[in-house]
């Protein structure tokens, strides 16, 4: 008989208000057993109980993104878009892209003033900068992989929003720190918003949200895209200088896209392609380090810091100037993952110095990404594999929430190049890739992968952070497969994180002082930052022994069937 057995290694336990304990799991061991990780307990207990009640990955994985949507609005969503990559037990390896598309009445300078200088303020907050969502497309194209129900899957959210939930510390003073943009973005008062400050505790109920869940329930994907949750949303857009139409939301459409898989080492990376440039980014930088033999470094050290930033530089500037939705510009992909491409690329490394950003591409200013955005990884007994990383974009999107509806929408526009082919202060020219045009996908930094071992899924791995995502992605791959740590160390050792532009490297606090100091030696910036992303894991070794480890970052908790 097998034996089945779970061993949860670090948990923490806070129980406050009479209503629903929140309890942190951060790490747990088990064998032949569902486990999911994501941003938030509540969220991930929703999901390991259909495995328990004989769902499959797929059914946890849409149970975990609707109870998101309630415990967690500063980036769980059902308005925003996001990415899936998924791998079967019989070695199937799929994705969905459910990424917000531009609406038919947005256009390329939509975010430009009279004298044609970007207005960021209209990209990121309001009305206008809410792209049509995806994301309960994205659940019902899920829904094919899974076993049971939508109205099943969706119910713990409805009783999350309907009878409310004990909002943790954290969730506390971050809606604390957004009473007045939801004020200055809303007509009528939301759930969010209350005359005391939050504290830990406190319970948040949101009938309107239950009510749109309930909608859903009974009509499906039509019932948000369309009749009275669709006529919300466009009600809401009417309250201010928002453009969705109910056409955008009857048209919208998820898309099936063949995974980008590339070998590393012996392991098969399955990974986002196009509109994320995350797949490709991974592809690259893995390649470039493994042209210095990085498995000989040490990690955190002077050595591999080094060899990973110059290749992040070289990835990014190739991001700037090539990546965007594919079915709009030339899919450039395979050149740009190929070894040729990639060692020519190289040859401008030089270990005793930083590279100039200048010397790696033509300087295109680059829009400072929010770094919102949630991962869950999951992976059922039956050796099903899903990760999923999914977005409003900002902190709670573009704050404004639908009047009658309880839910956020996004604030994805903000992702697009909103001020391409203008010469920039170096007088460069920037690309055109991801510029505006109606129905088109805008360029995210999502990096949801899977990484295999003998045809068998092997690390499960995903992370929030805007284009701090595939850095960290990159990292906890090199961590695990190159430096040989654990998965507890890969995710929760201090990162550090370049993209290009800025010149500038991030690193994490409790960073070597020492590899600091060397680096700044080699004419490299540093910037210190308190975090990098919220990096969920899981580790499933040759004998089906799983690892699931949740970021320490925050309150991200794993559950087990
Ligand atoms: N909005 C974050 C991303 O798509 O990468």
């Amino acid at each position: 008989m097998k034996k089945y057995f779970v061993l949860l290694i670090v948990l923490y336990n806070f129980t406050f208000a009479q209503f629903t304990d929140i309890n942190i799991v951060k790490e747990i061991h088990a064998q032949k057993k569902g486990l999911v990780v994501s941003a938030h307990p509540l969220a991930s207990e929703a999901g390991a109980k259909f495995m328990k009640m004989g769902g499959n990955a797929y059914d946890a994985v849409i149970a975990t993104q609707y109870a998101l949507a309630v415990v967690y609005p500063q980036a769980g969503n059902i308005a925003g878009g996001g990415f899936l990559v998924g791998v079967k037990n019989n070695g199937e390896k799929f994705t969905i892209d459910f990424r917000e598309t531009a609406p038919e009445k947005s256009s390329k300078d939509m975010y430009l003033d009279q004298k044609g200088n970007p207005n960021t303020d209209l990209s990121q907050n309001g009305r206008l900068a809410v792209g049509v969502p995806g994301s309960i497309a994205g659940f019902f194209a899920t829904l094919k992989y899974a076993k049971l129900p939508m109205e099943k899957l969706i119910q713990p959210a409805i009783d999350l929003a309907e009878k409310g939930f004990s909002i943790t510390q954290r969730e506390a003073n971050l809606l604390n720190s957004q009473m007045q943009n939801f004020s200055n973005h809303n007509k009528t008062r939301t759930v969010f918003q209350r005359s005391t400050p939050w504290k830990q505790g406190d319970l948040l109920i949101q009938k309107d949200l239950a009510e749109t869940l309930k909608v859903i329930q009974k009509n499906g994907a039509k019932g948000f895209y369309e009749g009275k949750i669709a006529q919300l949303i466009v009600n809401e857009m009417k309250r201010g200088n928002g453009i969705i139409t109910l056409n955008d939301l009857k048209n919208y459409k998820v898309v099936e896209r063949k995974p980008l898989t590339f070998n590393y080492k012996g392991n098969e990376i399955v990974a986002m392609p196009l509109p994320s440039s995350g797949g490709i980014l991974l592809a690259q930088m893995l390649q470039m380090s493994a042209f210095e033999k990085i498995e000989k470094y040490q990690q955190n050290s002077t050595g591999a810091v080094q060899v990973m930033v110059e290749a992040e530089r070289r990835s990014f500037a190739d991001r700037a100037e090539y990546m965007g939705d594919p079915d709009f510009i030339n899919d450039k992909t395979q050149m740009l993952i190929s070894e040729d491409y990639l060692k020519n690329r190289w040859k401008s490394y030089n270990n005793l110095k930083a590279t100039p950003s200048s010397e790696v591409g033509k300087i295109i200013p680059q829009p400072k990404e929010s770094t919102e955005t949630t991962h869950i990884s999951i992976i059922d007994k039956e050796g099903n594999a899903v990760a999923v990383t999914t977005t409003l974009n900002g902190l709670y999107g573009s704050k404004v929430v639908v009047t009658d509806g309880g839910f956020l929408l996004n604030n994805e526009m903000d992702d697009f190049s909103i001020k391409p082919g203008v010469p920039n202060m170096f007088g460069a020219v920037g690309g055109d890739a991801n510029s505006i045009k109606p129905g088109k996908r805008m360029l995210s930094s999502m990096t949801p992968t899977i990484v295999m071992k003998n045809n068998k899924p092997f690390l499960i791995v995903g992370t929030p952070g805007g284009t701090t995502i595939p850095t960290s992605v990159y990292q906890a791959i090199v961590n695990i497969l190159d430096f040989k740590l654990s998965p507890n160390m890969a995710v929760n050792l201090p990162k550090f994180h370049h993209q290009w532009l800025p010149e500038s490297v991030m690193v994490e606090k409790n960073f070597p002082e020492t590899t600091i100091s060397d680096l700044q030696k080699m004419n490299y910036k540093i910037e210190r930052v308190t975090q990098i992303g919220r990096t969920e894991l899981i580790l499933v070794d040759e004998n089906g022994n799983a690892i699931a480890v949740a970021d320490g970052r925050g309150d991200d908790s794993v559950a087990v069937e």
